[in-house]
């Protein structure tokens, strides 16, 4: 299979990091990446530039340390605004502009973004063709199957997006209207595939490597995206790697190897946040990477109210050396 290109940047793999509001800050996009994510984009960042004086809003757009290309998600309606928004991030270090067409339920400036835009073939041209103008960097679109499951025009859609001079689509496989409920569907991202040229990264309820490798097969496309299953389990992409190269799955990691990955990214929110943010935004983290271990619920109950950093990772490194312990024994 050949490699992915996305513009200019040949891309070393084909597991790309699903843009997560609140969870793919620079610290979780730099540890997915070293686990062997192909790509990922930061957190959406609203096409509004009135918004970005927050500390939010620096935060993310904050790419220190990452690897290139860096990738800029930004969503909004209005094709002016989408196009000033793109310039502006890439005369600020963006390497590629992600449009958000994938994301329900939101508003910005009162017009509709994300996915809701689906159902306005004319407005999504307007936006595609005025982002990749302005940007002058590769634009990438991630949206849905569709609007709702009457009118699944992912494939008009994707076409639009090619014309507009995308260089390549992320499908989620539910429309619009579904949300997140029932199970993706794989059927109209292998359509999309067979409509267009550009590359297509398949998303949606890929939760292992051999679910990668099934849509990956399934659909046709070149790469999967993953998001939820990347959530307390960011090795889920070097056994993506693993499994796309042959090998056999590798075996979880040891509840050691899992205590230093943790401490790691713990003290890489510290730096980040500062270390009483740091230790706030860390407890989801936390939370997700003791799912279904031992004394998870006990544990997590105690942990949440540690409020410093050295506290808190003291308590981490604890809890994951008596699993380890207990599993020597
Ligand atoms: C907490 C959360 C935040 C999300 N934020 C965004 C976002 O900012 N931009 C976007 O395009 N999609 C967003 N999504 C959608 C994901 O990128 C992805 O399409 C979706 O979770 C399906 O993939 P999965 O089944 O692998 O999780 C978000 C999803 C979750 C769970």
């Amino acid at each position: 299979m050949p490699a992915i290109h996305i513009g200019p940047y040949r891309l070393g793999g084909r597991a790309f990091l699903a843009p997560m509001a609140g969870v793919t800050d620079l610290p979780f996009r730099r540890l997915c990446l070293r686990m062997g994510a192909a790509l990922a984009a930061g957190e959406m960042l609203s096409a509004d530039a009135r918004l970005w004086e927050t500390e939010e809003s620096r935060r993310r757009r904050d790419h220190s340390g990452e690897p290139e290309p860096r990738v800029v998600q930004i969503a909004g309606g209005d094709p002016q605004m989408m196009a000033d928004a793109a310039r502006r991030n890439v005369d600020a270090g963006a390497q590629v502009i992600d449009v958000n067409m994938g994301c329900p339920a939101k508003k910005v400036c009162s017009k509709e973004a994300g996915s809701a835009l689906l159902r306005d073939e004319r407005l999504v041209a307007a936006i595609l063709e005025a982002t990749v103008r302005a940007a002058g960097v590769p634009v990438t679109l991630k949206m849905r199957t569709g609007w709702n499951p009457d009118r699944r025009n992912g494939v008009t859609v994707a076409r639009i997006a090619e014309a507009s001079g995308v260089a390549a689509l992320a499908v989620h496989g539910r429309t619009r209207d579904c949300r997140f409920a029932g199970a993706a569907e794989y059927r109209t991202i292998a359509a999309i595939k067979q409509a267009v040229r550009i590359p297509v990264i398949a998303n949606g309820d890929i939760d292992s490597a051999h679910k990668a490798v099934a849509v990956l097969r399934a659909t046709g496309a070149d790469g999967v995206m993953i998001g939820r299953a990347a959530q307390g389990r960011p090795w889920i992409f070097r056994e993506i790697v693993a499994a796309l190269a042959g090998a056999d799955v590798r075996p979880e990691p040891s509840a050691r190897e899992v205590r230093d990955i943790i401490c790691a990214h713990l003290r890489d929110l510290y730096g980040f946040y500062g270390p009483g943010t740091g230790a706030r935004i860390a407890r989801k983290h936390i939370g997700w990477y003791c799912r279904e271990r031992p004394q998870a619920s006990a544990f997590r109950q105690s942990v949440m109210k540690v409020e410093s950093a050295e506290g808190q990772l003291a308590a981490v490194r604890d809890y994951f050396d008596a699993l380890s312990q207990a599993a020597a024994a």
